[in-house]
């Protein structure tokens, strides 16, 4: 039930009917009885700046910004804060005193989603190049780690993420595995629909991460030969849950945490293959 001060925030999305974002936010104001509203928005690209300067002037929150309104994002805002900057993406918008705050979660989320990981501890691995590798690459690199090795099938959009970041960053055509403490894979492979990666993980180091971004479905074979290799597994899920709590927090006042609760409600709407 919402009453005439009831606080609002939504998912702008084209098509946005995929998104699990209202399940995950709607999930916590229910928790914390909060009197919220979390809607999903289907706004047409060509309407994008309209729609947001519109949903900041009617009072809303913020917004979480899906495909395909990411770069548009970025020039709709009247600030970007470093961590979106150096993600290149913005996900997360805060308005705030007639001003549009853009925000990058991504890599926040998914270094909330390690357990017991500290960057510091040894170098990093990431197979791919695309957005969400630059987000996680930054993180990496912010929070310590290393050394970060990209391996992508297009060399040369590693090479120009590399360049684009700065810092202790190569390219490889293939992952040097021995003493890595952190594998990453930011590709598609492995998705419901798409072919699985395959690689020997044996050269790993026992005490080393492997984490999959991919979370449908939630065991990818690259999740399942690190269990079988006994390492730890993590998969996409985690970050999915971990990126949306800064924006929470922004809009609502209340911090929330993710639990084996929110992780079944969330994954009970993720199909099995
Ligand atoms: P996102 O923003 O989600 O990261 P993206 O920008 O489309 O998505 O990036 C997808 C990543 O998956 C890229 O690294 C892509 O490799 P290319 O840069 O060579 O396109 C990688 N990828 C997708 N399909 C792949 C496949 N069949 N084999 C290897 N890599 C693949």
């Amino acid at each position: 039930m919402l009453t005439g001060r009831a606080m609002l925030a939504g998912v702008a999305g084209w098509p946005v009917a995929h998104s699990r974002s209202p399940l995950l936010h709607g999930s916590w104001i229910a928790r914390h009885g909060l009197d919220a509203a979390y809607v999903p928005l289907a706004i047409e690209p060509a309407n994008f700046a309209l729609a947001i300067r519109g949903l900041a002037a009617a009072g809303f929150r913020g917004l979480n910004v899906t495909i395909p309104h990411k770069e548009a994002a970025f020039a709709v805002c009247d600030e970007v804060l470093p961590r979106a900057h150096r993600a290149g993406a913005v996900n997360t918008l805060i308005f705030r005193e007639g001003r549009i705050i853009g925000d990058c979660t991504d890599g926040f989320g998914f270094l909330a989603s390690l357990p017991d990981y500290d960057a510091r501890r040894g170098p990093a691995v990431l197979l791919g190049a695309g957005g969400a590798a630059r987000a996680i690459a930054a993180a990496l690199l912010d929070a310590g780690c290393p050394h970060l090795t990209l391996v992508n099938r297009t060399p040369e959009r590693a090479e120009a993420l590399a360049l684009a970041l700065g810092g202790n960053i190569h390219v490889s055509a293939t992952p040097p595995l021995e003493g890595t403490a952190l594998l990453v894979n930011t590709t598609s492979l492995g998705m419901a629909g798409q072919p699985p990666l395959t690689l020997e993980l044996a050269a790993l180091p026992d005490h080393a991460l492997v984490a999959d971004i991919v979370y449908a479905p939630l065991e990818t074979p690259l999740l399942a030969a690190a269990r079988a290799r006994g390492l730890i597994g993590v998969d996409g899920l985690g970050m999915l849950l971990h990126q949306a709590r800064p924006g929470f927090e922004a809009w609502f006042g209340v911090a929330p945490v993710v639990d084996d609760e929110l992780r079944r409600i969330v994954a009970a709407d993720i199909p099995p293959r």
